[in-house]
C-alpha cells in the first residue's frame, strides 16, 4: 500500500473569501490542464493537496471544491486551527462539527503562531488532539453500526468524515544550536499525543481503544516499507481517513527564507517515525515538513524518504507558485 503524499497550503491571516474564490479558480484551471496531460503520474492516487484557508474563506472553498468535484479525491480542505469542545460559551472558537460543515479533512493544530503568538500551551493542544481522536472514534462506531447494518451508503458517508490531525512541531534556533532539537521534539509529541494509546513500550494511556484508522492497515514498519516500494494503484484511500499528520515545522525556519538542509530534515523525520513506531501504537501516519518551502527546494526536500510532503505558507500564497510546488512534487 502506497501512502499520499500531502501538499497543504497554510494561508494563515491572509486573502478574504472573494480572493480565496479567485485563487482557487485559477488553481483548478491549472490543474485540468495538467491533468489532461497526464503522462508522468497517475493523476488520481499520488498526492493530496491541502488548503487551509481563513475559518471566513472556508465556505467559498468548500462552494469550488463542489464544483470540481472530479478533483474530489485530490483537493481536500483543513482548518487552521479548532478548538476542543464541541459547543458552548467559547467566544471566537470553532468547533470540529463546524469545520466538518464545509467537509474539512483535516485540522491543523499547535502550529507554532499559535504557540508562541498566542500562547496556546502544551495542555491545550493535547486537548485538541484528543477532541479529534474522540470525534475519529465517534466515526468509527457509527462505521461499524452501519457495516453492521449493512448500510453501504451511510458507511461510505461516515467514512469520510473522518478529521485527520495536522500536529505541528519544531524547535527554535536556540534549542536547534544546543543540539537539543531531537530531545525537545519528542517531548512536544509525548504531551500531545497523550489520547494515543503507548502499549508498544509497556505504558500507561488509559485510552487505550481511542484511535485506530478508520480501517485496519498494517503495522507502521511495514506500512512506511510499502509507502516507498509500492504503486500507486495500490493506494488504499480508506486508510488514510482520519491518520496522524505531524508537520514538522522549524521555528526557525518559518517565513525565514531559510529552510532546513534536506539532509538535516531526513534526519528529524526518521527521528519522529521511529519515536512513534516505538512509543505509540498508530497505525497510520504522515511526516510533513514545514518552514520555507518553495518552487526551489521541494524537490529536494521531497527526494528524502521519510518526507512525506510539505506544508507551505508564504509560497502557497500565489497560486501559480503553489501549483509549480505540487506538480515538482508528484511529478518524480
Ligand atoms: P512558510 O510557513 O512556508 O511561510 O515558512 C510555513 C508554515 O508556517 O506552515
Amino acid at each position: 500500500m502506497k501512502k499520499k503524499k500531502i501538499i497543504a497550503a497554510n494561508f494563515k491571516m491572509n486573502k478574504t473569501h472573494i480572493e480565496v474564490r479567485e485563487y482557487l479558480k485559477s488553481f483548478f484551471k491549472k490543474l485540468k490542464e495538467f491533468s489532461s496531460t497526464g503522462e508522468t503520474y497517475d493523476f488520481n492516487d499520488n498526492a493530496e493537496i491541502v488548503f487551509a484557508p481563513s475559518f471566513t474563506a472556508l465556505n467559498e472553498a468548500y462552494n469550488i471544491i463542489e464544483e470540481n468535484l472530479e478533483f474530489s479525491n485530490i483537493v481536500k480542505l483543513a482548518s487552521q486551527n479548532i478548538y476542543c469542545e464541541a459547543s458552548g460559551a467559547y467566544t471566537g472558537e470553532i468547533s470540529i462539527d463546524m469545520i466538518k460543515a464545509f467537509n474539512c479533512s483535516y485540522a491543523i493544530i499547535g502550529h507554532s503562531e499559535r504557540r508562541w503568538i498566542f500562547n496556546e500551551s502544551e495542555e491545550l493542544i493535547a486537548k485538541k488532539i484528543s477532541a479529534v481522536l474522540n470525534y475519529n472514534k465517534k466515526i468509527e462506531t457509527d462505521t461499524r453500526n452501519a457495516r453492521d447494518k449493512n448500510a453501504e451508503k451511510e458507511k461510505r458517508s461516515v467514512k469520510s468524515a473522518a478529521i485527520s490531525p495536522i500536529l505541528c512541531v519544531g524547535e527554535n534556533l536556540e534549542i536547534r544550536k544546543s543540539g537539543k532539537a531531537f530531545d525537545f521534539v519528542a517531548a512536544q509529541l509525548n504531551s500531545a499525543l497523550t489520547g494515543y494509546t503507548k502499549e508498544l513500550n509497556g505504558g500507561t494511556a488509559q485510552n487505550k481503544d481511542m484511535f485506530r484508522p478508520i480501517k485496519t492497515s498494517k503495522s507502521i514498519n511495514k506500512h512506511h516499507e510499502d509507502s516507498v516500494n509500492t504503486n500507486a494503484s495500490d493506494i488504499d484511500t480508506d486508510t488514510d481517513a482520519g491518520r496522524l499528520v505531524i508537520a514538522y515545522e522549524p521555528i526557525w525556519a518559518i517565513g525565514t527564507g531559510a529552510s532546513i538542509e534536506p539532509e538535516d530534515g531526513e534526519k528529524m523525520h526518521k527521528f519522529i517515525y521511529e519515536y512513534l513506531t516505538d512509543n505509540y501504537s498508530i497505525e497510520n501516519f504522515s511526516v510533513i515538513y514545514g518552514g520555507s518551502v518553495t518552487e526551489k527546494n521541494i524537490n529536494v526536500l521531497m527526494e528524502k524518504a521519510h518526507i512525506d510532503g510539505v506544508l507551505v505558507g508564504g509560497a502557497s500564497l500565489d497560486p501559480q507558485s503553489f501549483f509549480n510546488i505540487y506538480s515538482f512534487a508528484v511529478s518524480k
